[in-house]
């Protein structure tokens, strides 16, 4: 019989009998009493229970408690009790921490380290961005950023870089455990689906995990996509940027950055340096959300979403996707395979309005992609979130653009057909005024940057 098998700070551990939806950080701290990886929020916003989780695709921080076992199968983990090496030497970027004053109450900082360490081990110089996910109530960032600079020119300990090593992993993860969904290929995905068709899949668990941590829901047979690796990765061709539906954010970020910096740009603010380790473009799409990030940015770039579902596999451009609050053009036992982006010109700018710069979810993103020659406007494609019900374009802005001098007097008047296409909601985030406001100021603002003029926005920059 197999379990869920992974390495747990450089031990083989074979895990058996536990129900798939069982978090990482439950199993660590009640069951095998190591309690260093602490449980703040429970849904991946405080950086508290950060881990590190390594395989063939490397080195990365992530939050044990939207994490699944069956989600480290044939990887390896190091949680805080691990940093150390058996002689009891510290890790470098503990001993700066202890030297920086990095720590008072000390509850944040076994997930600081672990983010620390990861970032010291991948090179990380950005210690702002990597550790925004990681939150502290009472010692303040000045001294962890400096504990953070301080390790930095200290080596990875020869110990950790080899329990961090692919080639020690291999074979791990030759049998699939037993009671577990973990499909190795969209075909096997596409069979488990066909027979489970009201079956849950689980991608990166960004949004699935907080159904169990914080809905306490019972989600019947599931299926974990995290080794199916045709599905996963990013192709350039002559016409089109495809990317597999189980590639993650912080994966999409650097191979899209070439082609359309302002989508990277937007990225860098999605969640955290956790968050975009796990959360796949595909959970993005098929969870439907209005507020999701890539949906409008991939809209505005005129994308193509590919469905499979047995054998068969259909094409749609990503707005006819999302039908109406909730519901998606998506069959039982149909999945997302990919999506690809038609090669063009680069026109595209988003801007993502929430109240914090980072983790934080938008209140709403405006993404444009407005052509021009000969100073008419030739294209337009503008897709909002956080406006309306589902991920949107605006149709009636589009129009009002389209074939009109590109002049801030177009752009006035196409400001005010905004009301023809958006009414949006008030809630927590933002009242409905609010909305529409700033989503017609995003058009002019996307205007002025084009012409080289300062938009005179205060804007938090990390
Ligand atoms: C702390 C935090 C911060 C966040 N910040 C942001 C943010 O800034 N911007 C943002 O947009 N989102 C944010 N999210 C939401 C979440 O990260 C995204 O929606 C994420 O992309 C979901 O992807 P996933 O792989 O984790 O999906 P999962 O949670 O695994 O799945 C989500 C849904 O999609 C389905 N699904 C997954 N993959 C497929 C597939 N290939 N085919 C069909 N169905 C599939 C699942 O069954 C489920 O219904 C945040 C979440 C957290 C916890
Ligand atoms: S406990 Fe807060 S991110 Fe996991
Ligand atoms: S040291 Fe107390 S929360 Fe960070």
């Amino acid at each position: 019989m197999s379990g869920i098998r992974f390495t747990l700070n450089g031990v083989a551990v074979d895990v058996k009998d536990q129900p798939p939806t069982r978090t990482f950080l439950d199993w660590l701290r009640e069951d095998r009493g190591l309690k260093g990886t602490k449980e703040g929020c429970n849904e991946g916003d405080c950086g508290a229970c950060t881990v590190m989780l390594s395989d063939q695709r490397g080195t990365r921080a992530v939050n044990a408690c939207i994490l699944f076992l069956p989600q480290l199968h044939g990887k390896a983990v190091h949680t805080v009790e691990g940093l150390k090496a058996v002689d009891g030497t510290l890790h470098p970027v503990q001993t700066a921490m202890v030297n920086e004053h990095g720590s008072q109450c000390g509850f944040c900082t076994p997930g600081f380290v672990m983010s620390m360490a990861t970032g010291h081990l991948n090179g990380v110089t950005d210690h702002d961005t990597h550790l925004a996910g990681n939150l502290c109530r009472c010692t303040g960032y000045a001294p962890i950023i400096r504990a953070a600079e301080a390790a930095a020119a200290e080596p990875v300990p020869a110990w950790l870089a080899e329990q961090v090593d692919a080639s020690t992993l291999n074979g791990l993860a030759e049998d699939a455990p037993d009671g577990v969904a973990l499909p190795r290929s969209s075909d096997e995905l596409a069979a488990w689906y066909m027979a489970n068709p009201d079956g849950r899949l689980i991608a990166g668990a960004t949004d699935v995990g907080l159904w169990v941590t914080k809905q306490l829901r019972e989600l019947g047979p599931v299926a974990f996509l995290s080794g199916v690796d045709d599905m996963r990765g990013i192709e350039v061709t002559e016409d089109a940027i495809h990317i597999g539906a189980v590639t993650t954010i912080a994966e999409l970020m650097p191979a899209i950055a070439p082609h359309f910096p302002g989508f990277a740009a937007m990225l860098r603010r999605y969640g955290s340096a956790q968050v975009r380790a796990a959360a796949t473009l595909g959970g993005n799409i098929a969870n439907g959300s209005p507020i999701g990030d890539s949906p409008p940015t991939l809209i505005a770039l005129g994308a193509t979403l590919y469905l499979r579902k047995g054998g068969d596999r259909r094409a749609l451009p990503l707005e006819e996707f999302f039908l109406d609050y909730g519901k998606q053009d998506r069959a039982p036992g149909e999945f997302v395979e990919a999506v690809s982006i038609p090669r063009q010109p680069d026109r595209l700018k988003c801007y993502k309005l929430s109240k914090r710069f980072d983790q934080d979810i938008s209140a709403v993103l405006g993404c444009f992609n407005v052509s021009v020659s000969d100073g008419m406007v030739t294209e337009a494609r503008i897709a909002f979130g956080g406006m309306a019900g589902t991920p949107k374009r605006a149709t009636a802005v589009e129009s009002a653009l389209f074939g009109q001098p590109w002049t801030e007097g177009t752009i006035h008047k196409a400001m005010a057909v905004f009301t023809q296409d958006f009414s949006p909601m008030s809630d927590m985030r933002a009242s409905s005024d609010y909305r529409l406001e700033a989503a017609q100021n995003l058009l002019l603002r996307y205007f002025l940057e084009d012409q080289g003029l300062a938009t005179d926005v205060l804007e938090v920059v990390a």
